[in-house]
């Protein structure tokens, strides 16, 4: 049976960059408030004109690059998104175009800011099992079209972001490398905690001028909610994976958390005993890009030279659903 490793890792973000000044200047805000409750100093936001193919593109070419292969020698695409270009069809199809490739099969999944972690999961498992060698994974979100910009959306408004990470999984022979195990769960308990209520196929008509003026498109949060979930599950399910293949929260050489909010990964931390240089955060920079946030932090790490052959290296999340999971590998 092979195992599945990463051969490659890209990352793209929105050229524009939206600082916490600027939305001072448009709603009951301040950039203390913002850097102080979530770590986040700016983030990027599209312009109009760039889709999230177009990000997911520019990740993709980094990651095969990396990787030494060409798109052609791809078997299949898992693009996790909650963001669409469109309603439909998702996104995957529009890449697999957008790289000249053959009919290969692509798959798109959509579990929040967990989709990563998942995505990676079905990636080791297809490559386990020997349906397909090399597959590309890629996370992408646009979240900035879907934000209320006023006083009444702040608390999502300032956190959320746009970008895109991708890896080119491949199917390998060397025992010592790879995806070691997964931990996924889903509770839809807690759903409305963490939701776009709207637009949704049961209405008519599916959007209506009256329910977006209530505001129904927006990402709604309860906020308190989804931290004391996040805080709790991310470091349980790290346990779990450790657990699995006998190891401690000492032997990681990099965890990268989720970039919810750097309260968030600084009580996970903390809750897993773990050392600053073991957990690798972003957040400052790039805000939070739901599923793209393990990716885009990945690639930073690779090109930094941060990880070595043989690391433990784990991925954690948890978002709405609510969702949550972790991966470990060895580099
Ligand atoms: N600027 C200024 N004030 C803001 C604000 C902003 N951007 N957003 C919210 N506030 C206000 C609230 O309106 C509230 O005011 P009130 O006391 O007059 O009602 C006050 O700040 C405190 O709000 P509260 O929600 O209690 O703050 P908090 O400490 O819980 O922080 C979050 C809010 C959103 C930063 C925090 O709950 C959080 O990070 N939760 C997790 C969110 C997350 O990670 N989501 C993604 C999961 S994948």
């Amino acid at each position: 049976m092979p195992n599945a490793v990463i051969l490659g890792t890209g990352r793209a973000v929105p050229a524009r960059t939206v600082s916490n000044d600027e939305f001072a200047s448009v709603m009951d805000t301040s950039d203390d408030w913002i850097r102080t409750r979530t770590g986040i100093r700016e983030r990027h936001w599209i312009s109009p004109g760039e889709t999230g193919v177009d990000l997911a593109l520019t990740a993709t070419r980094q990651a095969l690059e990396m990787a030494s292969l060409g798109a052609e020698q791809l078997d299949a695409i898992i693009y996790a998104t909650i963001t669409p270009d469109h309603f439909l069809p998702g996104n995957g199809v529009y890449l697999q175009h957008h790289l000249g490739l053959g009919p290969i099969p692509a798959f798109d999944i959509r579990l929040q800011c967990a989709g990563f972690v998942y995505a990676l999961a079905m990636a080791d498992t297809f490559v386990r099992s020997g349906a397909y060698r090399r597959i590309l994974v890629v996370a992408q979100e646009i979240q900035s079209t879907r934000m209320d910009v006023s006083t009444k959306g702040r608390h999502t408004a300032v956190i959320f972001a746009d970008g895109a990470g991708a890896v080119v999984v491949g199917a390998s022979d060397d025992p010592g490398r790879g995806i070691l195990t997964f931990d996924l769960h889903s509770d839809g308990g807690y759903a409305d905690k963490l939701w776009v209520e709207e637009p949704g196929a049961i209405l008519n008509p599916t959007i209506s001028a009256e329910r977006y003026a209530e505001g129904r498109y927006f990402l709604q949060m309860d906020g308190k909610e989804v931290f004391r979930h996040a805080v709790q599950r991310m470091p349980e399910s790290v346990r779990t994976c450790l657990g699995r293949i006998d190891a401690k929260p000492a032997d990681l050489a990099l965890l990268i958390p989720h970039q919810a909010n750097l309260r968030i990964s600084e009580m996970v931390q903390k809750e897993l005993g773990l050392r600053d240089e073991q957990v690798y955060n972003n957040i400052e920079r790039f805000g939070n890009t739901t599923s793209a946030t393990i990716p885009i932090a990945l690639d930073e790490c690779v090109r930094a030279g941060r990880l070595a052959a043989g690391d433990l290296v784990g991925f954690t999340a948890f978002g709405s659903g609510f969702v949550w999971g972790s991966v470990l590998l060895r580099w």
